[in-house]
This record gives structure tokens, C-alpha cells and sequence, in this order.
């Protein structure tokens, strides 16, 4: 175990540049990215506070003035990414990407607050991320909800975190993709295209990238102009967690926060709307074309990391949770086995991801204890057996992606020392 323990701490660390951190040490990811900084900083505060908090304080120096936290912070001018900072065209302090990506961060500071002691000069400096946080979380209410709803959309896929997920599948297929679009991609210079995306969802990816350039992303536009509009479960149910650990955090330092306070309530009662008593499942809603998403997709179930407060709605999402891939050795896979769009080997479309059994972890443990630590014990011996790779496959284990993949390692790290 403390081989293993040392191997985590030492991949963090070498993938570790100027105060930030690579998700991996290959060239598939050359930049910071936004939730993976956040995992990043918790595996961090298990050895090295000083630089959790500074893997934060490099991501929300990327904050845009109107609260937005990029999904990328291009700190380097590399060019073997693609879409790097050129393509991109934006960012005030660092040149950026113009999306967000799952704002987890204050669900981090918290579980960071939970575990250790800070000197007050640290907490001074925790304190100030909580502020910038709390700008960020307001941010899509404004941008991401001006409809006020209750639920916040995603304009991207790659917002989501699961970038070619099947979720997006049928919104993808509405998109007039750009006449003429010319980009390279270097993704599949360093990894197979088996298990890459396709080409197709690569000319959507970038047909609304360019769309959203051409607009200087502005955010009051982008809404009603995006060709992909979708209110997410998995991500909001991500976002409802960090609102609701940010007013914890917030209450218990003075710090003032109130619409977040007024706003949580709306959200979760509007969660709690989509779930769908029939199939006992959360489904996403593609609000441009006004439609449900029936893709039973892992992220459905983030839904018990939000702690909705609705215990029958729990019990049944958890009974539907063990039946998800029962049939197979490794858990969970991304899309259910079973599925017709399950694939076994391509990214978002079925393997095993660390992140996604950590939140469900996190999001059983005072639900279902028993299950929480199945769920952890199994995915520490995913990670003994395997090592820390981006993905594996849930029939075999086979490791795919990256290998010494940052966020594997830290939470990994978080997992040993729960
Ligand atoms: C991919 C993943 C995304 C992650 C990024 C860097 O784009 O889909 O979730 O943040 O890689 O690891």
C-alpha cells in the first residue's frame, strides 16, 4: 500500500510545472484543466498543503471578470494541443479555453476543510478562493440559467467533463456542422483513435467553438445562440453540491452568500422534477430541442452526490445503482453495458473512470455505507492491480489513455486516507 502511496505522490508531483499540474505526464494534455486541478489539490493537502492551495490559486488565476473559470488555462503557449490557445483566441490574465467544465472546486475546498487543520494565513488564502468560488457558482446561474429554471445548461459537451459521451449524441446530430472546417487534431498523435472520439463529434466540438469565437463569448449571448443546450444531470447535480458545500463553507466564515442560499432549494426541487418514477431513473434534458436523453450513463446516479433530501428517491437510485453493471468484474462503466451505445474501449462511451466512482463513493457513504466502501475497496484494487491510468475497461481491467494520470493518483491518495 505505501509503495503505491508513493508512487501517487510521486506522479502528482512530476506531472507538477509552475505551481499547476498536467493530468498527465504524455502530451495529450499539455495545460491545466479546470476539475482536474480540483481533484489535483485534495490528493495534494494529503502531503503537501502548500501546494493544494496553489494548484487552486493557479486555476482562479485564470478567473474571467465575469466569474467564469475556463476549462483550460493554456499557462504555456503549446502548440502541440489542439484546440490551443490560437484556436481558442481568449482568456484575460492566462490565454484560456472560453467554457467552463464542472465547478467542483468548492465540493474540494470543503472536503479539504473537513480533513486538515491550515495555519490562519492559509486559511486566509482558502478563504479568498471561497469568494472567488462563490463568483464563479453565481456566474451560471446568470449565464447558464437565464430563465431562471433552477437548472443550469451546458453549451458544450466538453463542459461536461464527458466529452464524447452518448449522452450528446442525439443534441450532437442537430448541429449544422461549419462548411469547410479545417483544424488538425493532435489527440490522435499521442493515443489510438479506437478509443479517441470520432471524427464527426470532433467538427461538432469545433463548429460551436468557432461559433462561440465569433460571438467573443460573450456570456449574455452565448445561451441563445448555442447550437448545444443541455440541462445535464450529472453536471448539475455536481453543481448543486458545490453550491450547497460553498454556503457551508461560506455560513461558517462570515462569509456572505445569500442568492446561492435562495437558489439551492429551487435547483434541488427542480433535480428532483426529472426523475422519471417509471424507469427509476434521472434523465438530462436537451433544452434546444426539447428533449429527454434516455442514456443510462454513470452520471445519472451524481445525482446522489447532490444529497438531495428525499430518502424513497435515494433508496430506489441506489437499488437501480447495483443493478447497473452487476454482469461485469470492474465498476462502473460510463454507459451500462448492456446498452446499445456501450463501447468498451472508447472514452466517455463505457470504461471505468476513477473520478465517477469517487463521487458515487462520496455521494453513498452516509447513504449506504456498506455499498460506499464495496465501492472504494474495489477501486483501490482497480488502481493496485492496474496502476493509475486515465480509464480501463470494465470487462477485463485493461488500462486505456494516459497512464500516470493525475487524477487517478489524488484520489486515489483521498481514497486511502478516508
Ligand atoms: C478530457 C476529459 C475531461 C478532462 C480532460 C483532461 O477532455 O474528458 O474530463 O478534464 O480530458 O484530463
Amino acid at each position: 500500500m505505501s509503495l503505491l502511496k508513493r508512487e501517487a505522490e510521486n506522479i502528482l508531483l512530476n506531472n507538477r510545472r509552475e505551481g499547476y499540474t498536467l493530468p498527465t505526464n504524455n502530451k495529450l494534455y499539455p495545460a491545466q484543466w479546470n476539475w482536474d486541478s480540483a481533484y489535483i489539490a485534495l490528493g495534494y493537502s494529503y502531503f503537501n498543503k502548500e501546494y493544494a492551495i496553489v494548484e487552486l490559486e493557479k486555476l482562479f488565476e485564470g478567473q474571467w471578470s465575469d466569474g467564469m473559470v475556463p476549462h483550460i488555462l493554456f499557462h504555456h503557449k503549446d502548440e502541440n494541443y489542439f484546440p490551443n490557445h490560437n484556436t481558442w483566441q481568449c482568456g484575460e490574465k492566462i490565454p484560456s479555453s472560453g467554457i467552463t467544465q464542472p465547478p467542483i472546486v468548492s465540493s474540494i475546498l470543503k472536503l479539504m476543510l473537513d480533513k486538515h487543520e491550515f495555519s490562519s494565513s492559509e486559511m486566509e488564502r482558502i478563504l479568498n478562493l471561497v469568494k472567488k468560488t462563490k463568483n464563479y457558482l453565481e456566474w451560471f446561474y446568470k449565464y447558464r440559467d437565464p430563465n431562471d429554471t433552477g437548472l443550469v445548461s451546458i453549451l458544450h459537451p466538453w463542459e461536461s467533463g464527458t466529452d464524447n459521451s452518448p449522452l450528446w449524441d442525439f443534441p450532437l446530430s442537430k448541429i449544422l456542422i461549419e462548411e469547410n472546417l479545417e483544424y488538425k487534431r493532435r489527440d490522435l498523435d499521442v493515443s489510438s483513435s479506437d478509443v479517441r472520439p470520432l471524427k464527426r463529434d470532433y467538427d461538432c466540438y469545433i463548429t460551436l467553438l468557432n461559433q462561440f469565437r465569433n460571438e467573443k463569448y460573450n456570456p449574455e449571448k452565448l445561451y441563445d445562440i448555442s447550437m448545444f443546450n443541455v440541462a445535464d444531470i450529472g453536471f448539475n447535480s455536481l453543481f448543486l453540491k458545490a453550491c450547497k458545500d460553498l454556503v457551508y463553507i461560506a455560513t461558517k466564515n462570515n462569509i456572505e452568500c445569500t442568492f446561492i442560499q435562495k437558489k439551492i432549494t429551487q435547483t434541488e426541487n427542480k433535480l428532483i422534477s426529472l426523475y422519471n418514477k417509471g424507469d427509476n431513473s434521472f434523465y438530462s434534458y436537451d433544452v434546444l430541442n426539447k428533449q429527454t436523453l434516455e442514456i443510462p450513463s454513470i452520471t445519472n446516479y451524481f445525482i446522489l452526490f447532490a444529497d438531495i433530501q428525499n430518502k424513497e428517491i435515494n433508496n430506489s437510485i441506489i437499488q437501480s445503482l447495483k443493478m447497473y453493471n452487476s454482469n461485469e468484474k470492474y465498476f462502473f462503466s460510463s454507459i451500462k453495458p448492456d446498452n446499445k451505445y456501450f463501447e468498451e474501449i472508447r472514452y466517455w462511451r463505457g470504461p471505468v473512470w476513477i473520478n465517477c466512482n469517487w463521487i458515487l463513493y462520496k455521494g453513498l457513504l452516509e447513504k449506504d455505507p456498506e455499498l460506499a466502501n464495496k465501492i472504494k475497496s474495489h477501486t483501490l484494487d482497480l488502481m493496485h492491480e492496474k496502476d493509475f491510468h486515465e480509464y480501463y475497461s470494465c470487462k477485463s481491467g485493461t488500462p486505456y489513455g494516459a497512464n500516470n494520470f493525475s487524477w487517478s493518483a489524488a484520489l486515489y491518495l483521498d481514497l486511502i486516507n478516508d
